[in-house]
């Protein structure tokens, strides 16, 4: 076993023989810019015991790792003097002020290229869309290369390299990210690493016999191999292929593929693969990318015997990327799409890995609220999962262009008298509208015919009722949708963290049925949320408030302007307190000289609070809820509406008659 120390010691040995070479290999490119070489080694020197041990731990043991170590930060070096000066500019501002992005200022918005604005061109337009809704953060769905046809919606990549050749070209994004970010919105990209498409050129030189490429992937002559990991695999895409395994004809082997037949799993266990996808990060991250949606990874280690998801060596993978970003692209953070247990989500985030995070549990917790009504599983959830280290935060969304899946810990429903097998079960009955005096209008995705699994597909107003109630003529329902969305979206405008709006949502977008007839599309029902904009609708609804959809907008808008105002919400901590009524969910946030009590209902009927619990946590007698203008005071029981949430403020401007 080898010690702290002693890697210490061999930490620093390496650096002194590889610093030289390194001079030597990029002396032209130093001479010419000495100053960002000795940030550049300011950097390294104070990441590198920390990305040596990573690496050794991960790699020590192979016979040519002096040689990957070396060859990699040659890369990252030559990423870093490459890097574009407005992005090195922000690289300081970032560092100056870390915390930037836990501000109540920030509020994200997801999108398809293609689908929402056709080109990056076209997503130039909608800027002034962006700015009215007040995002700072623009996620763009995977844009890279792909095969034509079914790409799992551009998630198999073929070139990271290259993008989509009907969207725009490299340089195009680049300049977009620089626009975006003069305008004060992040970019936001993928980093798809668990796997390529099967036309990746690795992937293909593997296909043409090339060994080494070969060892990017795991394929396996016959099912000897595969057979013994089933045995604890979980299939994700139950539906469209069973087990996690796929036969290619051509090369007569098994190949792992975790997600659809043409995602070829990546061996981590393989420095060079290490390597490979570090450079392919680092290119991504010159493009002006602040943020990297690190996606799949919980699943980019196998182990046999293990369900091959969060291991070890996942972290150490992650944790070393991230310091190669540190040290080559210091703006860049990097954010975790973990749809797992809350305990394995958890395990990604931390200033040293991923330092922002999908929130799939409260995501899960308030539409299980809404179909339950009673906050009790989402409030003890919540109290004990909610807080994250210093220097992170999460992501809270409602929708995504996934899937919803019923994360929570079994023991935390057993904790409040549900039995989480049953309770799922219900949920996926209640989402599909199989439930009595259910208004939600989803549908199945991977119903897993052995085990019963289901996740739910469908739009953030298709779910809440809207379609249910427009169908329907019902303009209650469609009241009481509108209300369940907007309150929805109160809690995670309101709760810290960064609120990331699935664009498309803004206006109460319903499903659409269309993509049954597309034979790409027909067997992955997530393509129910995935619907092509109609800009002549969209332009309307932003204008008119007499229907449901410009309801939304409007009022979505002013919700987020008024988090903006917000001290309290910024970084720091939710309380959750006890409400004393099932129905409503509460909490305290506190921070910048402000407090803020919010409540929240997710019953249909009016609803009431103890007005003493109220003195209490808003600690004083009179207040004003921000969201309405409403005042209240301690002397009678708070009353809320039907779905409604209340951001309550002491009022402090009251004078005693
Ligand atoms: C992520 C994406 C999902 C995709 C999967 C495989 O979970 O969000 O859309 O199917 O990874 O890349
Ligand atoms: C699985 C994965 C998750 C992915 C989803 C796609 O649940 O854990 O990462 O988003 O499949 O549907």
């Amino acid at each position: 076993m080898i010690d702290a120390q002693q890697i210490r010691h061999y930490a620093a040995l390496s650096l002194e023989r590889l610093w030289p070479r390194l001079e030597t290999i990029l002396h032209d490119e130093v001479s010419a810019a000495p100053a960002d070489w000795r940030a550049f080694e300011t950097r390294l020197r104070r990441e590198w015991d920390r990305l040596f041990d990573l690496l050794f731990g991960l790699y020590g043991s192979h016979y040519d790792f002096f040689y990957h170590l070396e060859e990699l930060l040659t890369a990252t070096a030559r990423s870093w003097l490459t890097r574009a000066s407005w992005l090195k500019q922000l690289d300081e501002r970032r560092s100056a002020t870390p915390e930037w992005f836990q501000s109540q200022q920030m509020v994200g918005g997801m999108c398809y290229v293609d689908l929402f604005a056709g080109t990056i061109q076209g997503l130039r337009e909608r800027l002034p869309l962006f700015k009215k809704l007040g995002l700072t953060y623009l996620h763009l769905m995977p844009l890279f290369e792909s095969p034509e046809g079914n790409s799992d919606g551009g998630y198999a990549i073929s070139s990271y390299r290259r993008i989509n050749s009907e969207l725009g070209t490299v340089a195009d994004l680049s300049e977009l990210a620089r626009e975006f970010q003069e305008q004060g919105i992040s970019l936001v990209l993928d980093f798809v690493f668990n796997h390529t498409s099967d036309e990746h050129e690795w992937a293909r030189s593997a296909q043409a016999g090339d060994s080494e490429y070969q060892q990017f992937y795991f394929l396996f002559p016959d099912r000897t191999i595969p057979d013994r990991y089933e045995q604890t695999l979980r299939e994700i895409f139950p539906t469209v292929r069973r087990g996690s395994f796929t036969w290619r004809e051509d090369i007569q082997r098994w190949v792992w593929t975790t997600f659809n037949s043409f995602q070829w799993d990546l061996n981590y266990a393989n420095p060079a693969v290490f390597r490979a996808m570090a450079e392919e990060m680092l290119f991504i991250a010159n493009l002006g990318v602040e943020f990297l949606r690190l996606d799949a990874v919980a699943f980019i280690w196998k182990r046999e015997g293990t369900s091959c998801e969060n291991q070890p060596e996942a972290h150490q993978i992650i944790q070393a990327f991230h310091s190669l970003a540190r040290i080559a692209a210091p703006a860049l953070l990097f954010k975790s799409e973990a749809i797992v247990h809350p305990d394995d989500v958890m395990s990604y985030i931390g200033p040293h890995e991923c330092q922002v995070s999908y929130n799939p549990l409260l995501m899960a917790l308030l539409w299980e609220s809404l179909a339950t009504t009673e906050v009790k599983l989402l409030d003890h959830s919540m109290g004990h999962r909610f807080r994250l280290p210093a220097g992170t935060a999460w992501v809270n969304y409602l929708r995504s262009h996934d899937d919803i899946g019923w994360t929570f810990d079994d023991n935390d429903a057993r904790w409040e008298w549900i039995d989480p097998v049953g309770h799922r079960s219900f949920l996926n009955q209640f989402y599909m509208g199989r439930f009595p005096g259910s208004f939600a209008r989803g549908v199945p995705f991977q119903e897993n015919p052995d085990t019963g699994d289901a996740r739910v597909s469908g739009t953030l107003a298709s779910l809440a009722g809207l379609e249910q109630a427009i169908q329907s003529g019902d303009e209650q329902q469609a009241d009481l949708a509108v209300r369940r969305i907007l309150m929805l979206y109160s809690i995670v405008l309101s709760i810290g963290g960064i609120p990331l709006i699935y664009l498309g949502d803004e206006v109460g977008t319903l499903n659409d049925y269309t993509y049954s007839t597309d034979p790409d599309k027909a067997n992955d029902s997530r393509w129910i949320h995935r619907p092509q904009v109609n800009w002549t609708w969209h332009r309307q609804v932003e204008e008119d408030i007499s229907t449901p959809h410009g309801q939304i907008f409007a009022e979505l808008t002013r919700l987020i302007a008024l988090r903006k105002q917000q001290p309290a919400i910024f970084d720091g901590e939710a309380e959750f307190v006890e409400t004393g009524n099932g129905h409503l969910l509460g909490y305290v946030r506190h921070g910048g000289g402000q407090r803020l009590f919010v409540v929240a209902s997710f019953s249909s009927q009016p609803q009431k609070m103890n007005a003493d619990l109220l003195r209490e946590y808003g600690t004083g007698y009179h207040f004003i809820d921000l969201i309405t203008g409403q005042a209240f005071n301690t002397e009678h029981a708070l009353q809320l509406e039907p779905y409604q949430c209340l951001w309550l403020e002491q009022e402090t401007t009251t004078t005693i008659s």
